[in-house]
């Protein structure tokens, strides 16, 4: 695999106005909690850490400081040694927004809903070490089979928009939206976003809902429609309301809720009227996209081809030629003919190593700053063979359990979702790459 330079040389080499927190250059411990020391969690340095963190999310305590202390190379060869040791019991996953250092470990690569495939397809694996966030972690652990189990190699390595929705909110708006338009079988079907916590899965495993990702997005709201009058989309407002869009859902019939208001902020007339009510949540990676930026790369790049996630705001998925999951975009572009010119709304780690990997192309991220996820950043190489080594030990750390009751209605939720038929996903306004 071609690599980039990796992420930390290029956040050093970087000027400070290149880089949208100077806290990039720290080390990934100091979020940590040394032991017996309670500390609030953080989120880490990068797009999303000025989001709020709740005070419930994971802390991850201090790794040992040889570790801490350790040089990349000797990091490496510690990893390749436990991984090659451990053999066919371990399976490692890896996102694509995870560092170089880290994915280069991976088993399988792929976006949440390649990945959660995975996770039920390796059955024979006793150990699923799972590089990526908390709730891809969960899912994992909801379709993994009994004797496996998951781990995160650092527990504060979440996720800022699941975190946006938490069970009581999604409760208190459930109860909220039954006192004023009724919640009845098919008033309104409850729709997760992969990206939020096992107890929302199983809310709506509970309720005749379903769960999607950034990758079939539109064929679960077909779904969902089907069933009922109204979808209660959650947590990520951006998807919500591109998908909507896509599906034809006219505007003044999508509303958006806000949890910290009475009835999300609406009249009853106006959620009477709603076929899509959107959750007040979104990424703070893909906010950093702007139409402007898209604008200066089409005026500096004539004919240059945008693609974009779907969790961006939706005049930058409709100023872009494409959208998708982050496996749609790799794909896309890995397949499209040399000297073809992209650019990409997406984390900076996964567009980097486009670049890296298709040097007959131009790939570059739309935005000019480097600013990569701040929970996929903390998983650092130095975690993943903590968590390795342990395993060769006899140790398991970090596990990711769900609770059997949450598990099981969880697995409804996802169930439903993997059983639909076809391909994971189409972008919108797919065209031929120029
Ligand atoms: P994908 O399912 O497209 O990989 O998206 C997950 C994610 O967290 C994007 O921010
Ligand atoms: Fe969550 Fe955004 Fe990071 Fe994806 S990129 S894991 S949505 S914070």
């Amino acid at each position: 695999m071609a690599t980039t330079s990796s992420i930390d040389a290029r956040i050093k080499a970087a000027p400070a106005a290149e880089l949208c927190s100077s806290e990039l250059t720290w080390d990934p411990w100091v979020y940590d909690a040394p032991p017996d020391t309670p500390r609030l969690p953080i989120y880490g340095a990068g797009a999303s850490q000025w989001d709020v963190t709740p005070a419930s999310a994971p802390v991850q305590t201090e790794i040992p400081e040889r570790y801490r202390g350790m040089s990349a190379p000797e990091i490496e060869r510690r990893i390749a040694v436990a991984k090659a040791t451990l053999g066919s019991r371990l399976v490692i996953l890896g996102h694509h927004y995870q560092r170089d250092e880290v994915i280069r470990w991976a088993d399988f690569r792929g976006d949440s809903f390649k990945l959660s495939q995975q996770a039920a397809g390796r059955g024979e694996a006793d150990f699923i070490v799972f590089c990526g966030v908390h709730f891809m972690a969960e899912s994992a652990d909801i379709l993994a089979s009994d004797h496996q189990r998951v781990i995160l190699p650092n527990l504060a390595a979440g996720c800022s928009m699941a975190d946006m929705a938490d069970e009581a909110q999604v409760l208190s708006c459930w109860k909220q939206l039954g006192g004023a338009i009724g919640v009845g079988p098919s008033a309104v079907i409850p729709v997760t976003y992969m990206n939020s916590s096992a107890a929302l899965k199983a809310f709506c495993g509970e309720r005749g809902g379903v769960v999607c990702t950034s990758s079939n997005a539109a064929r679960v709201l077909e779904w969902a429609f089907e069933r009922g009058e109204r979808v209660l989309f959650f947590p990520d407002e951006h998807l919500g309301r591109n998908t909507g869009v896509k599906l034809g859902v006219p505007d003044d019939e999508m509303v958006l809720w806000d949890p910290r208001r009475r009835l999300g902020g609406h009249p009853v007339d106006a959620l009477r009227r709603a076929r899509l009510i959107l959750w007040r949540g979104w990424c703070s990676v893909h906010a950093r996209f702007t139409v402007a930026q898209i604008e200066r790369a089409r005026s500096e790049y004539p004919g240059i081809n945008v693609i974009v996630h779907p969790e961006c705001r939706r005049d930058v998925v409709e100023a872009a030629d494409l959208d998708g999951s982050t496996e749609l975009i790799l794909e896309t572009i890995s397949s499209a003919p040399p000297g073809s010119r992209w650019a990409v709304g997406t984390e900076i780690n996964m567009v980097n190593r486009l670049a890296a990997e298709h040097p007959d192309k131009v790939i570059f991220c739309l935005d000019p700053v480097i600013c990569p996820c701040s929970t996929m950043y903390r998983i650092h190489p130095g975690y993943l063979a903590w968590v390795l080594e342990a395993l060769v030990e006899g140790q398991v750390l970090n596990e990711i359990v769900v609770a059997d009751r949450v598990k099981a209605a969880a697995r409804v939720a996802l169930d439903r979702m993997l059983s639909l038929p076809g391909r994971a996903g189409q972008p919108v306004t797919a065209r031929a790459p120029r």
